[in-house]
């Protein structure tokens, strides 16, 4: 049985939902991550993905000019960095210098590589689209990068408040 309600509360049911981490780089020269939780993959041959991103968010800016943005996977451990990032804006701070993990550089694009991560695809922008209040960027992955490590879990928000961990509750 179904029951119609408000928008608002229906769409809190989409948990838990997978974290992604993009990066790219500043006019400045500065990388700069941000959290997202709105990001799906969009076609298989050739590989792309998008993410939603907020009009107003600094990352919007950085993109656009940028063209391009590595797209992470972050590991069940990395829910505290996923979190400052997605929590401060790179307008006001250098994130990776007040919440720094471990990077690489990119081997296809000008951006960096999350060491820890469980995957990372390096992405040149395809294709945007303005949908409301958010900019869909539609990267096509030119490098994927994937951790040594195969125990290494995703990150996800589990319920709202950005309460974050691994889906399975014997890894939380
Ligand atoms: C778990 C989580 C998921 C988020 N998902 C999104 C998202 O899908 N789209 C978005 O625009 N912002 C999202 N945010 C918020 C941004 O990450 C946040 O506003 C960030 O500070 C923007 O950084 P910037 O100003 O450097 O671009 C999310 C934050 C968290 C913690």
């Amino acid at each position: 049985m179904q029951v119609q309600k408000r928008y608002t509360e229906v769409i809190n049911r989409k948990f838990p939902e997978a974290v992604v981490i993009a990066i790219a780089k500043d006019q400045k020269g500065k990388y700069n991550p941000i959290t997202l939780g709105w990001t799906m993959i969009t076609s298989h041959q050739p590989p792309m993905m998008a993410i939603a991103v907020n009009l107003n968010h600094y990352s919007r800016e950085v993109i656009e000019a940028a063209e391009e943005f590595v797209i992470a996977f972050p590991s069940s451990e990395m829910a505290e960095a996923a979190l400052f990032y997605g929590t401060h804006s790179g307008r006001d701070i250098d994130k990776f210098k007040e919440h720094p993990v471990a990077t690489e550089p990119a081997v296809e694009i000008d951006s960096l590589l999350l060491t820890d991560a469980v995957a990372n695809f390096e992405c040149k922008l395809e294709a945007e689209l303005e949908t409301g209040d958010h900019m869909l960027f539609v990267g096509r992955i030119v490098a994927s990068h994937v951790n040594t490590d195969p125990t290494v879990r995703r990150v996800y928000t589990l319920a709202p408040g950005y309460k974050m961990g691994a889906v399975r509750p014997d890894e939380n």
